[in-house]
């Protein structure tokens, strides 16, 4: 049996919008869904008992900072990550590449990897596919994320094309690494920047390796979302139906709505944990940034109607305002949660329109409650 297999229960009729079920050998989830982020092997603030209770069935990793610290071996002695950080759903970590070429100037790339200078205290440091995959290994991830390079926009033509066909013998490598990995599954990503040309010819040899699912990359890094879209929906047309498919990094609510709509079923960002750090809530009708005036006196819940720890139990905006501008940890905690469980009821709900067959009128219905700003 492959450690994670997916099971399509509905498409939409007149959007690529698809509701289903990916299980893994730390349980099932209902796609599409929002993967928290936990990078350093803790998503920021919040209990696993907590992840649990606003619905989380994955969470997200990140290899780069777990291998610089604490490393894999202690995490390995541990007994893999889920034990490590007691969390006993699904894992998925990404491989390092992303997070390494984000490094800018401390970083080369050549054919064999990736050398690199530490954030935490400058050392000297390599990730390559095959340091990747042992690293993933060690820490026992249920989805395991192919070590690539994420273009960075604007990159021309013949860069995006040479560093494209670099990614895929990465890829070649990752999966030979894997060849003895059980209970965990690769997933590859289709790079190819802002070229439909070379995200057709990436897809194809990323789907032929008959991976357990695919993921895009290289998108949302600064493009025009027109451009995004445009490239989104030409590459997922090129990914199997019957495996998932995850577009990387992810998360503001009108992106995620694009995104499913499009027919990817996974995501991750940092942005509702991130922005709770900085005193933003997310609503329905948009952003609240908890320091301002406005919030003073009043004494309503962050959002009326919402199922989450914050607003069931009557923490007014008031009360959040004051812990935000006296920075005391317990007001961002509530925001934290209260976004991350915007997030899986965002996309429960989009599921349930998918589902009920009334998932365009929920697009439009979203699309003219909601204010990016
Ligand atoms: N996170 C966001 N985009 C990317 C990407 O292109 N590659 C990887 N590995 N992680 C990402
Ligand atoms: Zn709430």
């Amino acid at each position: 049996m492959a450690a994670i297999t997916y099971e399509l229960i509905r498409k939409d009729e007149t959007t690529g919008a698809r509701a289903g079920m990916i299980h893994t050998p730390h349980g099932s989830f209902s796609t599409p869904i929002f993967m928290p982020v936990g990078t350093q092997a803790t998503v920021k603030g919040v209990s696993p008992d907590e992840l649990h209770e606003l619905g989380a069935g994955i969470i997200l990793s990140n290899t780069y900072h777990l291998f610089l610290r604490p490393g894999m071996e202690l995490v390995r002695e541990a007994g893999g990550l889920h034990r490590f950080m007691h969390w006993d759903g699904a894992i998925l970590t990404d491989s390092g590449g992303f997070q390494v070429f984000s490094l800018g100037d401390l970083r080369k790339i050549t054919e064999e990897g990736a050398t690199f200078r530490s954030h935490i205290d400058g050392s000297k440091q390599f990730l390559s596919p095959e340091v990747s995959m042992e690293v993933q290994k060690a820490l026992g991830s249920d989805i395991v994320m192919a070590f690539d390079e994420c273009i960075p926009y604007p990159a021309d033509h013949t860069y995006a094309k040479a560093s494209t066909e670099r990614t895929q013998r990465w890829l070649v490598r990752c999966r030979d690494a894997m060849a003895d990995a059980e209970g965990q599954g690769l997933f590859g990503i289709v790079q190819g920047g802002m070229y439909r040309d070379l995200r057709a010819w990436h897809a194809a040899e990323v789907t032929a390796l008959e991976l357990p699912g695919y993921a895009i990359g290289g998108l949302s890094v600064g493009e025009p979302h027109e451009l995004m879209e445009e490239i989104l929906s030409y590459t997922v047309e090129l990914l199997p139906q019957d495996k998932p498919r995850y577009l990387m990094g992810v998360g503001t609510p009108d992106y995620l709505l694009t995104g499913v709509r499009h027919g990817i079923d996974m995501f991750d960002c940092v942005f509702p944990t991130r922005v709770a750090r900085n005193g933003m809530a997310m609503t329905w009708t948009g952003r609240l940034v908890m320091k301002n005036a406005v919030h003073t006196h009043d004494p309503t819940v962050l959002e009326e109607g919402c199922g989450c720890y914050t607003c069931r139990n009557g923490y007014t905006r008031a009360y959040i305002r004051h812990l935000v501008r006296a920075e005391e940890i317990f007001g961002l905690r509530l925001l934290t949660l209260h976004n991350l469980y915007f997030l899986q009821e965002f996309m429960r709900r989009m599921r349930a329109a998918i589902i009920a067959g009334t998932f365009p009128a929920f697009y439009q219905d979203f699309m003219n409650h909601y204010h990016k700003k």
